[in-house]
């Protein structure tokens, strides 16, 4: 179950006091920038409503909406072994996980680092180096089984659009990736080709969205779950919808209209057009500078990728204007990235009410030294990046709920911020709290996030299991086949 903490977000406003009056006037218009009110989440949601249903529309919108042809709950009696790949942003990892039928699951699994040049390098040093991280996990588990295929459930967490379970055309790479030769593609047949090239026999059973896998996975487990989110490098969630309520398959499939259909979201891009989120200008910075401006900029408020580059562009203007750091070098600090989620957390987790552990961080990252109004000021500027991130997420929660009419249900979040991030679970429930004018504790939250089972493992096995289970049984796993031709048409591919 969930642990929501404390009642109410901390506040450490109190220990200010010592700060002097120039840095006290820059917290307080850090505070005005950074805080986002109950009236603006409000405003927040109803538009990203809108968004939500204009993604599933003929026309289309910025937020993709995804329809991922997952149209089975797990009913906890699955069994089988099947292989899951989870390409993430720093590591790939690939599991096996046997479904023991009542609702529980054995795993094994190995992780292979992902060098990071890989992430700006060419595609077939990508799908070369997952085929081998593949081939060396059979080899370790399964040696001399040559002749037997085997199914994976590939987790492909990129904005991927699908005629059917198992392809997926990048729309776009998201979270710094940028490979060439990939976007426009059906990423399947490039994993296949280079599996058949080095012999590897796997074959792609289902290819899936982390979130999509994140919320089977959690329904597996606790089956009042019913939407999936990631809070990590990236943002987005996943839930079910009818296919009567998603016009845009209209014409391209043979299905029931009350048939439920898993959709993902790809809510990362929801304002792309930029013109509701409260954007300050280092947001926008960071916008212009990344490898796709104008994408993502949901995304880029609140996902980890970006929480520790917003504070190093606001520290860094700080500087400029001779606030903090005065007389000292900060070429150090001037690198992009060079701070990450896990340094604001670690500021924010500092137990001393001198901040003795940011004092260190500075130094031995960067070798600058603090004193400690200056501290106090970083540490609240890490609370507000923070805050601010788990607000904003929780509208794009309350959105998909204030859609489906749902009132009350858990929903499996997973995903570096969320499990680590101080406090970032009982900020998105204060704001939940807020949205829906809910009264009693966080705890009494008629809809909960709460940690999720793995998606990318359990979550990608269940789904190549139901979809084996499904295509046994005659059923659909995607478009038709003239439906599938229109709409690949339609992509001018
Ligand atoms: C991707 C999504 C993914 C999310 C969380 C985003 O950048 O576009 O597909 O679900 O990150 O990993």
């Amino acid at each position: 179950m969930v642990h929501l903490g404390p009642k109410k977000p901390p506040s450490r406003k109190g220990s200010l006091a010592d700060v002097p009056r120039d840095l006290l006037e820059q917290i307080s218009q850090l505070e005005k920038l950074f805080t986002v009110d109950t009236q603006k989440l409000k405003a927040i949601v109803a538009h990203f409503v809108s968004e939500l249903e204009k993604g599933l529309s003929k026309e289309g919108g910025s937020i993709p909406m995804i329809p991922t042809w997952v149209m089975d709950l797990p009913t906890g009696t699955e069994k089988g072994a099947f292989l899951a790949l989870d390409m993430g942003g720093t590591n790939l990892r690939v599991c096996e996980i046997t479904l023991l039928g009542n609702r529980d699951f054995d795993i094994v699994q190995s992780k292979y680092h992902m060098p990071p040049d890989m992430k700006t390098g060419t595609s077939e040093q990508l799908w070369d180096y997952i085929a081998d991280c593949l081939s060396a996990f059979l080899k370790a588990h399964h040696p001399n089984e040559e002749s037997h295929e085997f199914h994976l459930g590939f987790t492909f967490s990129y904005p991927c659009s699908q005629t059917k379970i198992n392809n997926g055309i990048l729309q776009r790479w998201t979270k710094g990736f940028d490979i060439d030769g990939v976007e426009g593609k059906d990423v399947q047949p490039m994993l296949e080709a280079a599996l058949q090239r080095k012999k590897v026999p796997i074959k792609v059973t289902a290819l899936i969205n982390d979130t999509t896998g994140t919320m089977v996975a959690s329904n597996y487990t606790d089956p009042e779950t019913q939407m999936g989110v990631i809070f990590g490098t990236g943002c987005n969630a996943a839930y079910f919808d009818y296919v009567k309520n998603i016009p845009k398959l209209e014409g391209l499939v043979d299905l029931d209209p009350e048939t439920p259909i898993a959709i993902n979201c790809e809510w990362g891009a929801f304002d792309n057009e930029h013109n509701i989120l409260p954007r300050t200008a280092y947001d926008i910075q960071i916008d212009n500078d990344s490898p796709r401006p104008n994408q993502q900029a949901f995304e880029k408020i609140i996902a980890g990728l970006y929480l520790g580059e917003i504070q190093r562009l606001v520290i860094l203007d700080l500087v400029n204007q001779g606030f903090i750091f005065e007389g000292q070098g900060v070429e150090n600090l001037k690198e992009a990235y060079s701070l990450d989620a896990s340094f604001l957390s670690q500021i924010e987790e500092d137990p001393f009410e001198n901040l003795t552990e940011v004092e260190d961080l500075f130094q031995s990252k960067f070798g600058i030294q603090t004193t400690e109004p200056e501290r106090k000021l970083i540490r609240r500027l890490a609370e507000l990046i923070g805050t601010r991130a788990a607000r904003l997420s929780a509208c794009g929660v309350a959105a998909i709920a204030q859609k489906i009419g749902l009132k009350k249900c858990h929903v499996g979040a997973d995903g570096s911020v969320f499990n680590k991030y101080p406090h970032f679970p009982e900020r998105g429930a204060q704001a939940l709290k807020e949205i829906f004018d809910w009264e009693g504790t966080l705890e009494e939250n008629p809809i909960k996030v709460q940690p999720a089972e793995d998606g990318s493992g359990v979550g990608a096995a269940l789904i190549a299991a139901l979809t084996l289970k499904r295509i046994q049984n005659g059923g659909s796993v995607g478009m038709t086949a003239d439906g599938e031709r229109r709409y690949l048409k339609g992509l001018n591919l």
